[in-house]
């Protein structure tokens, strides 16, 4: 198996069972965050709690980028500081605009993602949870909605 079929199956195996994908009852911040081009939205669920992100889940319709990325980022994002998440955030970011390679991204599954950087308008698919992530962390608390440039 080519390491382009390894990470077409990492992408396939997420986007079939995602992980974490379900409603949370408890969060302590909401960002509900839509990519205009396409509809697709994700809503975030986030657990903060002692600087700490706690849980997170997700819920929302989409390509199998967008929703493969979703899924291995709540699975990446669990247990980390909110400074380790905003970290991450800008790593992976990095990584699938072709700015930082793989190699040095340190992104365990979420590498499967590094080929998004060949077709640029499927990087908004990519990043759309993350960029979901990125608006909650800042929140702090509350609810957020909003679309993606
Ligand atoms: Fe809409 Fe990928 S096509 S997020």
């Amino acid at each position: 198996m080519s390491l382009d079929d390894l990470y077409r199956e990492v992408i396939l195996d997420h986007y079939r069972s995602p992980r974490n994908k379900r409603k949370m009852d408890d969060p302590t911040v909401v960002v509900e965050l839509k990519n205009p081009v396409c509809g697709d939205e994700i809503t975030l669920y986030l657990k903060l709690s002692g600087g700490v992100v706690e849980a997170l889940s997700f819920e929302g319709k989409g390509c199998s980028i967008s929703q493969a990325s979703a899924s291995m980022m709540t699975q990446a994002v669990r247990g980390k500081s909110l400074q380790e998440a905003l970290e991450l955030v800008e790593r992976f970011k990095r990584m699938v605009r072709g700015e930082l390679p793989a190699s040095e991204a340190d992104l365990g599954d979420l590498e499967a993602l590094q080929g998004v950087a060949k077709f640029p308008v499927r990087v908004k698919c990519a990043t759309l949870s993350w960029e979901a992530l990125r608006r909650g962390l800042e929140s702090d608390e509350g609810r957020v909605s909003g679309e993606v440039e």
